[in-house]
């Protein structure tokens, strides 16, 4: 069965998503990281049986000494995917290349708008109809890569960034293990920073998926 190497700094709901849907996506979840030893969804990890390593930022003078150790650890595990799943770090080029088209990440808006932090805040504060959340392969650039998929909601007039958070949470514990089931089934590539499924080359939003 392939395997995935999910990666996280926090609560880990991503990550309990992707644990209780391993049978459904076929992707055995081989090992988790975090750079923070408190991070709950360790505890979430070791309850389902999965290996854990911390690799604390506080161990490593810098960034490159960081990433040095996590590709090494990557190395050695020898997944076929990497998963970032709230894995709050900026990884240097050199790492991301390394894993080029086998690292995907979550992040909660439409992307390309809204790279970076507060993302429910800044759709609410630009009056956006819609919002969501957006799987893509991870690239040197932050929050850019090509995007896979995207499940959409729209924003209502109750919405304040708190009840965006959770609905678009919700709609992010549903996307990922479809992404992943994809990657499982060998249907997803990245080539020339573009992404394909099946075999066709999908629209910049990736495969939209639209919720109430
Ligand atoms: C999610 O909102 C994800 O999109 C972002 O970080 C958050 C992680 O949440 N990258 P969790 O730790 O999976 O609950």
């Amino acid at each position: 069965m392939p395997s995935m190497v999910v990666l996280i700094s926090g609560s880990g709901s991503n990550l309990q998503s992707l644990i209780d849907s391993q049978v459904s996506h076929g992707m055995s979840i081989k090992a988790v990281i975090s750079n923070k030893a408190e991070a709950y969804g360790l505890v979430r990890a070791q309850a389902a049986g999965i290996e854990t390593f911390v690799i604390s930022h506080l161990d490593h003078a810098d960034r490159d000494g960081y990433d040095q150790a996590l590709g090494e650890r990557l190395q050695e595990l020898d997944a076929d995917l990497i998963v970032l799943a709230g894995f709050m770090r900026i990884l240097t080029p050199t790492l991301v290349n390394r894993f080029l088209g086998k690292m995907i990440n979550i992040h909660p808006s439409l992307l390309p708008h809204y790279p970076g932090l507060r993302t429910h805040a800044r759709a609410l504060d630009a009056g956006d109809q819609w919002h969501g959340c957006t799987v893509h392969f991870v690239i040197p650039e932050l929050d850019a890569g090509p995007n896979i998929a995207q499940a959409r909601l729209p924003i209502s007039a109750a919405d304040n960034a708190d009840s965006l958070q959770q609905r678009v949470h919700r709609l992010e514990h549903q996307l990922y293990p479809i992404v992943v089931q994809w990657f499982a089934e060998g249907k997803l590539q990245m080539n020339s920073q573009q992404t394909w499924l099946d075999g066709q080359l999908l629209k910049p939003q990736g495969m939209v998926f639209d919720h109430e």
